[in-house]
């Protein structure tokens, strides 16, 4: 199995050592062979060479069975040049269109909601990961003028709204949930957001198991918090998702615990935790590396290795239940300890 890690920037770089720390022992217990391949493509790369990503970036990363990814994100890149490139360029060009984000509390203490459990903060969210208004569609006219313009353009299309949606309800099909909620703002967005409504409407009748429900983004997000049991598996567009999975890291303990894969089923995906690269908390040896580590655990699934996946989950939630972790969820280990102590927690299942 051959993986290619970018650790990125910032923190990305931390937390992605302790996830590698946990793969190569995943390997060992496991009698694994995982080859890990870093690429130094990130801030640093792009400051000294003025390559974001080689040419042949994409091509090569798609000859590995999976992509790791830190975080991407520098304060000396102003325009985040890089992270287009390396970060949503590959989720375009590797055509990731699933964006997977699972919101899972994995103790009562982390979640910031009054009286809710670990029963109460278990759903997944699909993110439309390939359109949107992330397609980088739009322009400035008269840019830094009083008279500029600024144009973003949100991309909906047929194919790439019906797959998302096909893909939650065939998810939900698959695990056992019996409830997809669709979120849109079709409400002020009566073009784009129709589409996804006729979508929805078209494929719903198609798995009469499964309760359809549609929210707009808004309500969703008030209904997130007040509360969050209600929901099992949630679809949306890119931006909004990209925003409600903050809001979904922030009930499951914060950004420093949150997993995602980005999929292209059957293909070459990428996994990373749902965090930026934190720059405050760069080299300190202070940033919560659960997120990735658990991201790694999803790429393992993802690859078929559901016995070690299991294992690092479980490993994970020992060390969350026993409060050996990082500050930002109560304990009082460093990144590189908190690493440590999930990886010797790792035992064959
Ligand atoms: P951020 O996720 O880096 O940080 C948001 C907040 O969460 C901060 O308070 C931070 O300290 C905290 N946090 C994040 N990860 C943590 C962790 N592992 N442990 C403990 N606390 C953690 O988001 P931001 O500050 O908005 O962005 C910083 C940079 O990261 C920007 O350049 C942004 O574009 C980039 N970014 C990249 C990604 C990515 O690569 N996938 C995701 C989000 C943001
Ligand atoms: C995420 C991030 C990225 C996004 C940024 C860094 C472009 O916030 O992965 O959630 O918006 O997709
Ligand atoms: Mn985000």
């Amino acid at each position: 199995m051959r993986i290619a890690v970018i650790p990125g920037d910032g923190i990305g770089v931390e937390v992605t050592a302790e996830a590698v720390n946990v793969l190569r022992r995943v390997a060992d217990v496991f009698g694994r062979q995982i080859d890990l391949e870093t690429l130094p493509w990130g801030a640093d790369h792009y400051l000294k060479t003025g390559v974001t990503i080689p040419p042949n970036g994409y091509a090569m990363l798609r000859e590995f069975d999976a992509v790791f990814i830190g975080a991407l994100g520098d304060p000396r890149v102003p325009d985040n040049r890089h992270a287009r490139d390396i970060l949503l360029g590959t989720r375009f060009e590797l055509d990731l269109y699933v964006n997977y984000r699972p919101v899972q509390l994995l103790d009562d203490r982390l979640c910031p909601l009054k009286n809710r459990t670990t029963a109460d903060v278990d759903f997944v969210v699909f993110r439309e990961n390939t359109e949107g208004l992330y397609v980088g569609i739009g322009g400035r006219f008269k840019a830094g003028t009083d008279d500029e313009v600024a144009v973003q353009q949100e991309m909906n299309t047929y194919k790439g709204v019906h797959r998302i949606i096909r893909h939650a309800f065939e998810f939900a099909r698959a695990t056992g949930r019996r409830k997809v909620c669709m979120a849109d703002k079709s409400n002020a967005m009566t073009d784009g957001h129709a589409l996804w409504q006729r979508v929805f409407k078209e494929l719903a009748p198609q798995y009469p198991d499964v309760e359809a429900r549609h929210l707009y983004i808004d309500a969703l997000a008030l209904l997130m918090v007040q509360d969050p049991s209600q929901f099992e598996v949630i679809v949306t567009n890119n931006l909004f998702g990209d925003i409600i999975t903050d809001l979904g890291a922030a009930l499951q303990g914060g950004l420093g615990v949150a997993p995602s894969g980005n999929l292209h089923p059957g293909r070459t995906s990428m996994f990373e935790p749902v965090h930026g690269s934190a720059p405050p908390l760069a080299g300190k040896n202070v940033a919560n590396p659960v997120g990735a580590i658990l991201s790694a655990a999803l790429m393992l699934d993802y690859l078929g290795l559901k016995h070690e996946a299991a294992a690092i989950e479980a490993a994970v939630k020992e060390s969350v239940v026993t409060g050996n972790t990082t500050s930002d969820i109560g304990g009082k280990l460093g990144t590189r300890e908190t690493g440590d102590y999930i990886a010797k927690a790792i035992h064959q299942t």
